[in-house]
């Protein structure tokens, strides 16, 4: 081959990259370019400029097969650093693609570009991807899909069709700058001004009606929708008028089918959905509601997108819209979230890990810090933060994934505590001792192969909420939930050990306790923390640090270049 023809090829090729195109270099391993830059766009009767991949919102879908490996080089062309996190993917020894700002890298400056490393494992299903810098992930995300290796399939009859569901928020004004507001005066962040699917904050908001989302269906065909909620602050409910939907998987593992009119999607988790055109030929909203019940601000409205019937009839004068839960019905959202099992059975079992090593009780509390005579914008002149263990994080300047490699001093600390420095009636009258916390980047040490319990205690300090704690570098068996205080023999009576769901992302209910278990087998430096952002932002995060192993392939990779 001449050197001419050569140099053509690799043009070609450079032009593929360019486009965003996915570019296949050999089996299982994917090529991608994300171009971060500014992009106008209109919604609610108003224009702004905002950051994008590629210029879309929602951002490109990252296709993969099951244990595959994607290298997604960010070129960023906006004003400021970000960083990409993919959400869910396991990253076996890998730490250095994660992601979050100053846990596992610096920000890519404007100008420079990072190459992510993204490597699957055993997840299958959906996941998804999104910056990892102050707030830009509002409009800085997308679904990945992970398909069934070639040769294998779905644990359920092969769908006719696929879509991809984008819950989001839209926020009429600059993102970065709503949060460095909210920041700067302590208060509260102002809510988003609508909710979007697909990009699109649909009916019955302003000025959205003629670009509502379609979904086209045939009857008699099911389709499978791969739901992400990546909402910033709140939870939602979701369903479709007239049509049962059918969850088969939750955060890239599958489920026992979960039947049911509505489900409840917390921010970062992903669902996998069946849905049978079975119904007469017509349109029918699809839509999504808020599940909120806190005295926090929040964005009150709804999105949809339009079912829409292929062939011939007339388009009915009133769309049917489902019929949702009340914003406060935690009810209705437990009666969701208590039927999600594992696939496990008699034939299939799965391995929960019993002999429990390292137990780690945490407190999840949104708090207040004292502002010099009462100036910040928060309750009583104080400031918002929000803890775990009472320690409110503060993000570094350098990242913990370099420090504790390279053992440099002064960025973190190692003693992120097992308990909590005070008992009390968490879920009760909690009094003042615990509204302010203390300030520290802590991170927990684990050895590796320990077997890990966390409860997640939610208190009533300051505001009680439910919290999405959200755990990186794996997922992890959700093995018991409940209201009131965790007790450790009479919660621990009502554990599931058969088929816990696996998953990244779990709803710890307001007042309430949620308790996971894995086993560390993944040696890194994995962020940790709630999934609503303005909760991440005030500090209710932490690190864990999973220790390598004794053997090169139980260790952390090395440095890459
Ligand atoms: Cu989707 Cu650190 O999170
Ligand atoms: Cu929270």
């Amino acid at each position: 081959m001449g050197v001419k023809k050569v140099v053509l090829i690799l043009a070609f090729l450079g032009f593929l990259y360019l486009d965003g195109l996915p570019l296949c270099t050999a089996s299982g391993v994917h090529n991608y370019t994300y171009i971060l830059k500014e992009t106008n766009f209109t919604r609610l009767c108003s224009t702004k400029s905002m950051l994008t991949v590629n210029g879309q919102f929602p951002g490109p879908v990252l296709r993969v097969q099951k244990g595959d490996t994607a290298f997604v080089t960010v070129q960023n062309n906006g004003k400021y650093g970000v960083t990409i996190h993919w959400h869910g993917v396991k990253q076996p020894r890998n730490p250095w693609s994660d992601g979050p700002e100053n846990i596992t890298q610096c920000p890519i400056k404007p100008g420079k570009k990072f190459t992510y490393e993204v490597v699957f494992s055993d997840e299958e299903g959906t996941l998804w991807w999104h910056a990892h810098s102050d707030w830009s992930r509002a409009t800085v995300h997308g679904a990945i899909v992970i398909s069934p290796k070639n040769g294998t399939s779905y644990p359920f009859p092969k769908p006719y069709a696929e879509e991809v569901i984008i819950l989001a928020e839209w926020f009429k004004g600059d993102v970065k700058e709503l949060i460095d507001e909210a920041t700067a005066s302590g208060a509260d962040p102002d809510p988003s001004d609508s909710y979007t699917l697909n990009g699109q904050p649909g009916y019955p908001n302003n000025c959205s009606i003629e670009t509502t989302f379609r979904f086209p269906v045939q009857y008699g065909k099911t389709y499978l929708l791969r739901l992400v909620n990546a909402g910033m602050n709140e939870e939602m409910f979701f369903g479709i008028a007239k049509h049962n939907i059918t969850v088969v998987a939750q955060d890239a593992a599958y489920i026992k089918p979960i039947t049911t009119s509505y489900i409840m999607i917390t921010p970062g988790q992903t669902m996998d959905i069946l849905v049978t055109a079975n119904q007469a030929p017509s349109y029918y909203y699809i839509a999504a509601s808020p599940f909120f019940d806190s005295s926090a601000p929040y964005d009150t409205t709804n999105t949809s997108a339009i079912l829409q019937y292929t062939g011939n009839y007339t388009i009915p004068t009133t769309i049917p819209y489902p019929t949702l839960p009340n914003v406060t019905d935690k009810a209705a959202a437990d009666n969701f979230t208590t039927r999600i099992r594992s696939l496990a059975s008699a034939e299939h079992p799965v391995y929960v890990p019993k002999n429990v090593t390292t137990r780690i009780f945490i407190t999840v509390s949104v708090n207040q810090i004292v502002c010099a005579n009462a100036s910040c914008g928060g309750p009583s002149g104080n400031r918002l933060s929000a803890s775990l263990n009472n320690i409110s994080f503060v993000t570094p300047s350098t990242d913990v994934l370099q420090a504790y490699y390279k053992s440099l001093p002064n960025v973190f600390d190692k003693d992120f505590p097992n308990l909590p420095p005070y008992k009390f009636n968490f879920t009760g009258d909690v009094g003042n001792n615990t509204l302010y916390p203390s300030l520290g980047t802590k991170a927990k040490l684990i050895n590796y192969g320990d077997v890990v319990e966390i409860v997640y205690q939610g208190t009533n300090v300051g505001n009680a909420e439910n919290h999405p704690m959200h755990l990186h570098g794996f997922s992890f068996y959700l093995v018991g939930t409940g209201y009131g205080n965790f007790g450790l023999t009479n919660s621990t009576k009502t554990y599931n050990l058969i088929d816990p769901p696996e998953v990244n992302t779990i709803g710890v209910p307001k007042n309430g306790w949620a308790a996971i278990r894995f086993v560390a087998n993944n040696p890194g430096v994995w962020f940790m923390h709630c999934h609503l952002e303005r909760h991440a932002s005030w500090g209710m995060d932490t690190v864990l640090i999973v220790k390598n192993g004794p053997t090169k392939e139980t260790s952390i990779r090395p440095t890459p270049s």
